[in-house]
């Protein structure tokens, strides 16, 4: 974010610590403040939202997390059975995930006895400091609205001396640096970064939530328990194969959920990740990143790749031929060659008969992996957008079948399991089950 930016939301952050500071006035004389609940819950990522722009918030990966995501996120946290739980949040934001694990830390009646326990226990970390200062004043607030109040002769610290675990800094450096905790939370920002070569699970324009996640997996004590909520490319993405595999070996995966979208806000769909950091995998069951289908699979009887012609890219030296893009095959049914557009000849010709699917979908769009049985007597080309399932027997009767399975109900609940991204994969293609129609 620019400076600017966040002086916007900075007027918000200073209302919340003016509270936080008045309510420790309030209590070093033995009186209560009520604390509104949405100060809590919910009030920070709005204030996010009405003053931030939201390329602003893209471009830093600024999304807090809502109470349905860190409910279903937090079956796993610290409880009352485990007092001296130690939390960290690499990229802390506004404090929600360390508020949630904060709720189920023991309450001492003195406030300041409280704070200072919690100090101890509470670990975090973000690069904007606006944010930073967010958290504490949320976590006096939280703990003053949890009934704790000033008894004793204990007197709270200042705002500034409180938490002194939770700072501005790179939580990924943190992470990497075996951290003193038993329980590590967090949402990490979504954005991209360039892989640097020494990160052999990856190349290129790589998500920084998948570096986190990394970091924590090989950084952290062994016994130190993750909870992740992560861009659901990491769980089903191609591109993220060799991190899902370095991942299971470095932590006991307990499970994998997918989430749905982030909020209604946010269209990205998220899992939620839980596990063990360990030294001793050799017996571990293989992590379920997605429900992997017993029997017979669409790859037992179809070839599967993606179309070849890149539109914009590829010349066109050759004669013209048929040509199938995904803006005008029909969805579902037959098409023949005869009825397609055409274009300069380049290499990748197809014989019919075969079946395609658009690339292109979105989870629970009714119309996700709809296949088109395509037939005639010439090769076609096709471009990038479709999956091209070529059966192996070479019959048309085995086309139409895999349409039958394609669409229906269980194809489509699988499939939205298996990949929530906005792009079908081969590979989920070629892993899908082969339903008995
Ligand atoms: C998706 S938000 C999550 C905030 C919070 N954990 C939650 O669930 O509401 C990600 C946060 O990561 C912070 N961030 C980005 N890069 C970071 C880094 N290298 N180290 C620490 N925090 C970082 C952003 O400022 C942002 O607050």
């Amino acid at each position: 974010m620019q400076p600017g930016e966040v002086s916007t939301f900075e007027s918000y952050v200073s209302s919340v610590e003016q509270r936080a500071v008045s309510a420790l006035s309030l209590a070093r004389v033995g009186q209560s403040t009520h604390v509104p609940p949405g100060l809590l819950d919910g009030q920070a990522g709005a204030a996010l939202r009405e003053t931030i722009p939201l390329p602003a918030r893209r471009k830093s990966g600024a999304f807090f997390s809502s109470s349905a995501l860190r409910a279903a996120a937090f079956d796993a946290c610290p409880d009352e059975t485990e007092p001296s739980a130690r939390t960290l949040d690499p990229a802390v934001g506004a404090g929600d995930l360390l508020i949630e694990a904060a709720k189920a830390l023991p309450i001492d009646q003195d406030l300041a006895q409280t704070l200072q326990q919690w100090g101890d226990l509470l670990h975090g970390r973000d690069i904007e400091p606006a944010f930073v200062r967010l958290t504490k004043a949320r976590l006096v607030l939280l703990a003053i609205a949890r009934g704790a109040v000033a008894v004793g002769s204990g007197r709270p610290s200042s705002l500034g001396e409180l938490f002194p675990g939770i700072q501005v800094g790179d939580g990924l450096d943190l992470l990497r640096s075996a951290p003193p905790v038993t329980h590590i939370v967090m949402n990490p920002p979504f954005t991209y970064r360039i892989a640097p070569p020494e990160m052999s699970w990856a190349s290129g324009r790589t998500s920084h939530a998948a570096m986190f996640l990394a970091a924590a997996a090989e950084g952290a004590l062994p016994g130190t328990r993750l909870t992740a909520i992560l861009p659901d490319v990491i769980r089903a993405g191609s591109r993220y194969e060799r991190l899902r595999s370095r991942i299971e070996g470095l932590l006991r995966v307990s499970s994998i959920e997918s989430y749905g979208r982030f909020d209604r806000w946010t269209d990205i769909d998220v899992f939620v990740l839980r596990g063990v950091v360990s030294n001793e995998l050799a017996d571990a069951p293989a992590a379920q990143w997605w429900q992997q289908p017993n029997g017979e699979r669409v790859g037992d009887r179809f070839d599967v790749r993606v179309g070849p012609v890149v539109p914009h890219r590829d010349a066109q030296t050759g004669p013209n031929r048929p040509y199938l893009h995904a803006t005008t095959i029909p969805l579902g049914g037959e098409f023949d060659v005869a009825a397609a557009d055409t274009r300069g000849f380049t290499s990748g010709l197809f014989e019919p008969p075969f079946v395609v699917v658009r690339r292109t979908s979105r989870p629970n769009d009714g119309s996700r992996g709809l296949g088109t049985v395509i037939v005639g007597s010439e090769g076609v080309l096709i471009e990038n957008h479709l999956i091209v399932l070529k059966p192996q027997d070479g019959s048309l009767d085995t086309c139409r079948q895999l349409v039958r399975v394609l669409d229906t109900s269980n194809t489509r609940r699988w499939l939205d399991g298996r990949i929530r991204c906005r792009h079908l994969t081969v590979r989920a293609l070629r892993e899908m089950p082969w339903w008995d129609s």
